[in-house]
């Protein structure tokens, strides 16, 4: 059965929920505080492992203990970690959450992501039809030696252009899939997109990402997702559901798509399931820890039919 590579970022998640976010200067008292695995490579390979696909990871890790509780939590998960290195001197990237108002903002401190080294990505074990993922928190030259292999092996390429970031030709061109928020797509489209922009001006924004047979999904949060090909649009509405914590709900999303996709699933179908799970994963706390399993959104989705 073709796998999921995921060529990506592990962060320990450092939490702190709290009434509303400071002013400059300010300090606020939170309520809640808790370290949990994060990083959108490391979500999207724990969503795609736990919808049943055989999943690897490619990446670094710090030597300390926060890399050490990677590795333990990726052999937990199941997911192949034979291409995660351990790097000395080096801390293992740290994502500082804040959480208010149902909603999060992060800033990523790298560390050994960004050691990740082209060699590293170019030789990946990629056969037709395996499915190979990326986004934008390893270096951009790492991910592009990935999806040249892929296209070389005849696996697809999916790129969560994440966080938001200019792309380069060279990248985009080996880009078979394209997943963006209204952020990301902005800042690729050139258009002004944001969260109350209307289908008609993301599906233009989304057309100029257009090439040949690539698929640009637009992932709009509560809303549900846009994805548009050269045959057209297809929209999957949001699902209605108690929101607890939207971090890594689109990584959620990427993970499921792949998964789907290494299963057999053609590309609407994987839409609906990749939809279906990141309404899943808001309903409970953490990014990495949150991704459903194939049981969970078997019956979400017997539940919403
Ligand atoms: O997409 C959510 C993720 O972004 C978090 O887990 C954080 O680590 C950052 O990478």
């Amino acid at each position: 059965m073709p796998k999921v590579v995921v060529v990506g970022s592990l962060n320990m998640d450092l939490i702190v929920r709290a009434p509303r976010r400071p002013a400059t200067g300010e300090t606020v008292m939170g309520d809640d505080f808790r370290i949990l695995p994060g990083g959108k490579g490391l979500n999207q390979a724990v969503a795609a492992a736990r919808q049943g696909a055989a999943t690897a990871m490619i990446g670094r890790v710090g030597d300390d203990d926060f890399g050490r509780r990677f590795l333990a939590f990726l052999d937990s998960e199941g997911i192949d970690r034979s291409g995660v290195r351990t790097t000395p001197d080096c801390a293992t990237g740290v994502g500082i959450v804040t959480l208010a108002g149902g909603d999060n903002a992060i800033i990523v401190a790298p560390g050994a992501n960004m050691r990740l080294t082209p060699d590293e990505a170019a030789n990946l074990p990629l056969a037709a039809g395996d499915v190979c993922v990326g986004q934008f928190e390893v270096p951009l030259a790492a991910t592009e030696a990935a999806f040249r292999r892929a296209r070389d092996a005849g696996a697809v390429t999916i790129l969560n252009a994440a966080p938001a970031q200019a792309l380069p030709g060279a990248l985009l061109e080996v880009v078979d899939i394209l997943v963006v928020n209204e952020i990301e797509l902005a800042t690729l489209s050139g258009a002004p997109i944001s969260q109350s922009s209307g289908a008609a001006e993301i599906t233009a924004a989304a057309r100029g990402l257009l090439r040949g047979d690539r698929l640009v999904i637009a992932t709009l949060g509560a809303r549900g997702a846009m994805a548009v090909s050269r045959e057209g649009l297809h929209e999957v509405t949001g699902h209605v559901v108690p929101v607890i914590d939207t971090t890594g709900a689109g990584d959620c999303f990427v993970g499921a798509f792949a998964a789907a996709l290494a299963g057999g699933c053609d590309r609407l179908s994987a839409l609906a399931r990749a939809n279906a799970a990141a309404s899943l994963s808001v309903q409970r706390p953490g990014a990495a820890p949150a991704m459903p399993t194939a049981a969970e959104l078997h019956e979400g989705l017997s539940r919403t039919h």
